[in-house]
């Protein structure tokens, strides 16, 4: 037997344990592995693709990035903006069905965030064999209680936050640090909560900046001379909105907020404030062993998956058990920080301020 693998969307830690888990659980079943580069472009005529030994598998744990390449745009881009949802046409998918019938691939494990597992929902819908498995560093699909990334996002910013803070300290500043996660804060709270940030501002909380200010004065008047923010990139005022911007190709990006409350911080408080923007170092380098073990082990669930005939499928972890749900169920459901949650909860007794 023969059966496929494809990594579609932004990159994300982990990757490569998925591919390491596929490959490695097919080929104790004796099924070979094709591994499609770059995304659903691969599946393209003449297909882009290599075979996927064992051996080629060895030393990638701990590699970030995707061996195989990825891709946010190009001709399976389903997902154009924030709500909108584009279907595939019709001639794209009868062309990769070529390649996949002409290879014989009787499985395609397809790894992605929402936009990527659109697609492979309609792909079942058309008939396609296929099983997928939840990635993103947002950790904000709603259909797994975890996605492999996230972890490795989290160790990032925590290890920015430690290091502003040594800086922040000697200069008696105020580190604005921003972070991603798209419409979800968790990348902030856990970052910022293992990173000893005082002030936490994300998207499910809107903030006002008086109360922000004023947290920082309280700081200063207790002999507290430098104060770490941790901003999510989708987090917004009261009163305001969420920076988004409109890229060339129709897509929109958040990012800009830490500017913004940087510079209102300084004005309110008159405390030296600067920004960083973690960016996509968030996105890079090794995945820690949590994401390794996760990464592997959605990888063998796929195959298992497979195994059983239970196409149209996503991998997910719930109870700290590796489990499936159907596709259908998983896309478009975002799990977002509950503003009453234990652990928005527990910031606030350590006393966090959100900015509310
Ligand atoms: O979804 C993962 C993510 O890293 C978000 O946190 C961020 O907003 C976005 O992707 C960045 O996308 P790109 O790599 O296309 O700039």
């Amino acid at each position: 037997m023969r059966i496929g693998i494809l990594n579609s969307g932004g990159d994300c830690p982990g990757l490569n344990a998925v591919i390491h888990g596929v490959v490695g659980a097919a080929s104790q079943l004796g099924w070979e592995v094709v591994g499609f580069r770059d995304g659903f472009e691969g599946l393209l005529p003449p297909g882009d693709f290599t075979i996927l030994k064992p051996e080629d598998t060895v030393g990638i744990l701990k590699l970030g990035g995707t061996i195989l390449g990825t891709t946010n745009k190009g001709h399976f881009g389903a997902k154009v903006g924030v709500g909108d949802i584009a279907l595939v046409p019709h001639e794209i998918v009868a062309q990769a069905k070529q390649t996949t019938e002409q290879l014989g691939i009787e499985g395609l494990v397809i790894v992605g965030g929402d936009g990527t597992l659109t697609t492979a929902l309609q792909l079942y819908r058309e008939g396609w064999p296929v099983v997928g498995v939840p990635k993103t560093i947002d950790n904000d699909l709603r259909a797994t209680a975890m996605t492999f990334g996230f972890d490795s996002a989290v160790v990032t910013v925590v290890d920015a936050l430690d290091r502003l803070h040594t800086t922040a300290a000697s200069h008696k500043r105020v580190m604005v640090l921003e972070v991603m996660g798209r419409h979800a804060g968790w990348i902030a709270l856990h970052g910022g909560f293992a990173g000893g940030a005082s002030i936490i501002l994300i998207p499910e909380i809107p903030f006002d900046l008086d109360r922000v200010a004023e947290a920082i004065l309280r700081r200063e008047a207790a002999g507290l001379h430098s104060t770490q923010v941790v901003v999510a990139e989708g987090a917004r005022p009261k009163d305001g909105r969420q920076m988004l911007h409109v890229t060339g190709s129709g897509e929109y990006k958040l990012g800009g907020m830490g500017e913004q409350v940087a510079r209102e911080i300084a004005k309110r408080t008159g405390k030296e404030t600067r920004t960083c923007v973690l960016g996509h170092v968030q996105r890079g380098g090794a995945p820690t062993t949590k994401d390794r073990i996760l990464g592997t082990q959605f990888g063998v669930k796929a195959v298992e998956l497979i195994q059983q005939g239970k196409f149209g499928h996503m991998v997910s972890y719930q109870n700290f058990v590796v489990t499936e749900v159907s596709i259908s169920e998983a896309v478009h459901r975002l799990r977002l920080v509950k503003p009453d949650s234990q652990m928005v909860q527990m910031a606030r007794a350590v006393g966090i301020t959100f900015g509310d």
